[in-house]
């Protein structure tokens, strides 16, 4: 399949594996890029010595696309940055905070740029200081969210974006929802929650038995209230903290209380005191495939999709 997605990273299928704090590693990146699509490698809660290694090892486990994530609000963003300049990933995702000041200097150092952005403004700023692509994230995401839907996201920002390839994400996991975007309007789709239960994701078996076993209002959403929106899976976790958060707590308190979660579910399989973070697409996520699987099945149902719409209104 071509679009300005696949043709910017040349790669296969229009397919971004979103990064994944504490999930998403060389390995999985590399199985995703060697399936086709685009895999990324999450540096948040990392530091610059972690990514060098991780890069290196996913250029010599593949030798197709991969980029790294960087959470520009982490402490240590110019550390990796730096890292990042000096290893060369094909690509740099970034959210969570402004990217204009880092487009140039990822270009110098030849790397492509594809920010994620949660609105109109900030998807017209980026385009217009020289991001190669960008990634709109609706709410119905895992992990760190905004005020948008997907649908919303690519209805508001896709005809506003005319130079570069807008690639949805939120809430998309299988092969309707790539045809669905691609009739909006979008060069590609990113996913995370489908491939934080691929076979090659490192996140804990009792995680992945989790997530399988929950439905489609099983999520929640923390921190809303504090513009800080952070979405997983209900547990005794999110209900002190909606509690706390219900009751007006200081954003600090919930800033320690919510600190380190993440890595508690993922790594730990702690599924009490740590937070499940998955999006909303759970009845689908019911097996544990590997990557290349996940991806063929994706574009299987998309072709097949797009071949039988015209029989749907014509
Ligand atoms: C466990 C988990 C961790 C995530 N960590 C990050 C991250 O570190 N940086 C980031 O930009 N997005 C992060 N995301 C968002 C994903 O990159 C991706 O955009 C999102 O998962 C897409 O929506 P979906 O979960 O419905 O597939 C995370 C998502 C999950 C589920």
């Amino acid at each position: 399949m071509k679009t300005k997605l696949t043709e910017l990273l040349d790669i296969k299928y229009p397919i971004i594996q979103g990064g994944m704090a504490y999930v998403s590693d060389a390995a999985l990146a590399a199985a995703v890029a060697n399936a086709g699509g685009a895999g990324v490698i999450a540096l948040g809660g990392r530091d610059g010595a972690w990514a060098r290694a991780e890069i290196r090892k996913a250029k010599t486990l593949t030798d197709k696309a991969f980029g790294v994530n960087i959470v520009l609000q982490a402490p240590n963003v110019k550390e990796l940055a730096q890292a990042v300049c000096e290893e060369k990933p094909p690509f740099v995702a970034m959210g969570a905070g402004n990217p204009l000041p880092w487009i140039d200097g990822f270009h110098q150092a030849g790397i492509k740029v594809i920010p994620v952005v949660p609105s109109v403004k900030l998807a017209r700023r980026v385009e217009d200081a020289g991001a190669d692509a960008l990634v709109i994230e609706g709410m119905e995401a895992g992990g760190h969210i905004g005020t948008l839907t997907t649908m919303a996201l690519m209805s508001n920002v896709i005809p506003q974006i005319t130079k570069i390839p807008v690639v949805a994400g939120g809430g998309i996991a299988d092969g309707r929802a790539l045809a669905a975007a691609l009739i909006m309007g979008a060069a590609g789709v990113q996913i995370g929650s489908r491939f934080l239960i691929s076979a090659e994701s490192p996140a804990h078996k009792k995680v992945k038995e989790k997530i399988i076993g929950a439905t489609d209002t099983d999520s929640v959403v923390t921190g809303f209230s504090r513009n800080a929106g952070v979405r997983g899976l209900k547990n005794a976790f999110t209900e002190k903290f909606l509690r706390l958060e219900t009751a007006g707590a200081p954003t600090e308190e919930l800033n320690v209380l919510a600190t380190g979660t993440n890595r508690l579910a993922v790594a730990e399989g702690d599924l009490d005191n740590g937070f499940v973070q998955v999006g909303q697409s759970l009845n689908l996520l019911t097996r544990m495939q590997p990557c290349a699987e996940i991806i063929a099945e994706i574009m299987r149902d998309a072709r097949q999709i797009l071949l039988d719409a015209p029989k749907i209104a014509l």
